[in-house]
């Protein structure tokens, strides 16, 4: 589905702008400088886009409906973010939004440049697992941060996001949202995203961090079945309906903008009361895989540096900086 032109988003904001009202072909040939046929074509356009219009012989155009795209005009002037977004870039299908937006990193992509994708062919998820990436059934992002932070914090950026991502879904959507240290948001105990984060260093500073964020919004229970290593849901089928992305996604973005200036400002160890209020593994024994190393323990809380505390089986206390937490026992 090829994008707008910039004509095609000029009429399309002026008949948001008029939402409700019809505006005549003739209003919109003068104000845009272009013959009633043009103006038709690009509302023929639109319509094609899934923009529900009404068109009368007479009165002229009426938008009656916006649809759930995650298009720059769906999504950039109804941001107010002060720096994330702001370099937006949407695309149909891409092998993997982290693959691209380290490309655009490389050409110079200002901080805060997000990418989207409606569809992945190649959608990675950490330990070389796919990404089930499915057209227009999830959010497939990737989020460019150029603050040159210490390689030992940068990958703090991941906590950020799924912190930002629990709230909008418990806040917003009502959900019983939880983190999963480190990468993982759940609901209700299925996993409904996951975070890929990657970064280019020179020596000790990050060069540039790639935050990529894939959510499951609208798949349904059978779209879900596979060969997930953790059970996986999505936001439609705990929320009992379809959600609109569109909403997700700005939630989403004005949340991370806030929390990571918090972050930024206050270090880890700002974060750590909504973590833990947010965490779905803190009080709870869990099993971990560190490596090809397998521990078990009780979660007791994070360090002011960012590392998970465990009580481990034989009594010892342990800070792990990094790792996959393969099982967590419900009610202990
Ligand atoms: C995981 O849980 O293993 C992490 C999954 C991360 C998936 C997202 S989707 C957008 C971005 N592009 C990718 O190829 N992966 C991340």
């Amino acid at each position: 589905m090829p994008a707008t032109t910039p004509t095609q988003s000029e009429i399309l904001k002026y008949l948001k702008d008029k939402t409700g009202d019809f505006v005549s072909g003739a209003d919109l040939a003068e104000k845009f400088g272009i013959s009633r046929t043009g103006i038709w074509k690009h509302i023929q356009k639109l319509k094609t886009l899934g923009y529900d219009i009404l068109s009368h012989s007479k009165d002229g155009y009426k938008l009656l409906e916006v649809p759930d795209l995650l298009t720059p005009d769906e999504i950039v002037p109804s941001l107010g973010t002060k720096w994330l977004g702001l370099s937006y870039h949407h695309l149909e299908t891409v092998g993997s939004t982290n693959d691209h937006i380290l490309l655009l990193a490389a050409q110079d992509a200002p901080h805060g440049t997000v990418v989207i994708a409606e569809e992945q062919t190649k959608g990675r998820g950490r330990m070389r697992r796919d990404w089930l990436s499915s057209q227009g059934r999830g959010i497939y992002m990737s989020i460019l941060l150029r603050n040159h932070l210490p390689v030992r914090i940068a990958p703090q950026s991941t906590y950020v996001a799924g912190l930002s991502l629990a709230k909008v879904l418990r806040l917003d959507y009502g959900l019983d949202a939880s983190i999963k240290w480190p990468n993982d948001v759940l609901i209700s105990g299925g996993k409904v995203a996951g975070i890929l984060t990657e970064m280019q260093s020179d020596q000790d500073y990050s060069r540039f961090i790639v935050v990529g964020i894939g959510i499951n919004v609208n798949y349904s229970r059978d779209e879900m079945e596979g060969p997930f290593r953790y059970p996986a849901t999505s936001v439609s089928i705990q929320a009992g309906g379809a959600v609109k992305r569109r909403e997700v996604l700005l939630a989403f973005l004005r949340r991370f903008e806030e929390d990571y200036e918090k972050f930024l400002a206050g270090g880890f160890s700002s974060l750590i009361p909504d973590l833990e209020e947010f965490s779905g593994i803190l009080g709870r024994k869990i099993t971990m895989l560190i490596g090809e190393r397998e521990i078990s323990g009780v979660a007791r809380g994070f360090t002011p540096e960012g590392a998970l505390s465990l009580l481990r089986s034989d009594g010892e206390l342990e800070a792990v900086w990094a790792g996959d937490v393969t099982r967590v026992e419900a009610g202990f």
